[in-house]
């Protein structure tokens, strides 16, 4: 028989973007351990529902672990304690009977309270924009294979790819910084061929954009490669920074070039 364990919940409840919010407690009573964590919240929902109040709203859609639109933290842990696992993906068992869960939304002003658990994540749509992938038509697309890639670049653009957006990295850094998320769409793109044409360009958008949403500076604590359900590396934002760099120098010496031949004219 599954085993049944009874948590003492305390979830933040915020009726929209205006209001303060506060903790309000629940019992969950029959969690079954076999259960998502998702799962778990759809069950204390119902018991909500029935007694005729507002349901927690949360976000999710795949329940996989692939659409990155479901994390909350709980006991101060974004997606929860279990290492490189999205909320979705953890299962009660991680849990004991008696257990006390703090379940919060992410917590930084990049990232507004919609509703309860809900945050708006558009200041990540808005980078991914600035950073753009080709400005022109190219076209019908090619054959996967017409352009070589070396295994460990096309490795390790895979790594970097794998970065679901969900934004713990964010949640999880004292600073509210956002440049493992902003590194690792950076990267994929400049390991690549078909990334080269517009990679300065691309890095000094994303990067820029993310300083206008309010997004924090990096100060190298690593709690975002630690909270991060998908084990991006924070050696991407060393190798962004190396590209952001390099696209600041030859930015700078493309708007100063008409000037210095204007002086070696003269
Ligand atoms: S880097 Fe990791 S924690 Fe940050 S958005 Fe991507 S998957 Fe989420
Ligand atoms: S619901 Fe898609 S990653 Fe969790």
């Amino acid at each position: 028989m599954a085993d049944i364990i009874r948590l003492k919940l305390h979830i933040w409840r915020q009726n929209g973007p205006n209001d303060t919010g506060r903790f309000e407690s629940y019992t969950a009573d029959k969690v079954n351990k076999d259960m998502s964590f998702l799962e778990m919240l759809d069950v204390v929902n119902e018991g909500i529902i029935e007694s005729g109040k507002d349901p927690i709203a949360f976000e999710h859609d795949c329940r996989e672990g692939i659409c990155g639109a479901c994390g909350v933290v709980v006991n101060g842990f974004a997606h929860g304690p279990q290492k490189l696992t999205t909320t979705c993906q953890l299962h009660m068992r991680q849990f004991s009977d008696g257990d006390e869960l703090w379940i919060e939304p992410w917590r930084t002003s990049a990232f507004p309270i919609i509703k309860d658990l809900v945050v708006d994540r558009g200041s990540f749509d808005r980078i991914i924009q600035a950073g753009g992938y080709v400005s022109v038509r190219t076209g019908s697309p090619q054959d996967a294979n017409e352009i070589p890639i070396g295994k460990a670049a096309a490795d390790a653009a895979f790594d970097a790819a794998a970065c679901i957006g969900c934004g713990a990295c964010v949640a999880a850094c004292p600073n509210a910084s956002a440049h493992l998320f902003v590194a690792a769409k950076v990267s994929h793109l400049s390991l690549l061929p078909q990334g080269q044409a517009e990679r300065q360009e691309r890095v000094r958008k994303m990067v820029a954009q993310h300083d206008a949403e309010g997004f924090g500076s990096c100060t190298n604590h690593g709690e975002c490669e630690t909270a991060c359900p998908k084990g991006i590396s924070v050696n991407w934002i060393a190798r962004m920074n190396r590209d952001f760099l390099d696209a600041m120098l030859k930015a700078e010496t493309t708007l100063k070039a008409p000037k210095l031949r204007q002086v070696e004219d003269s």
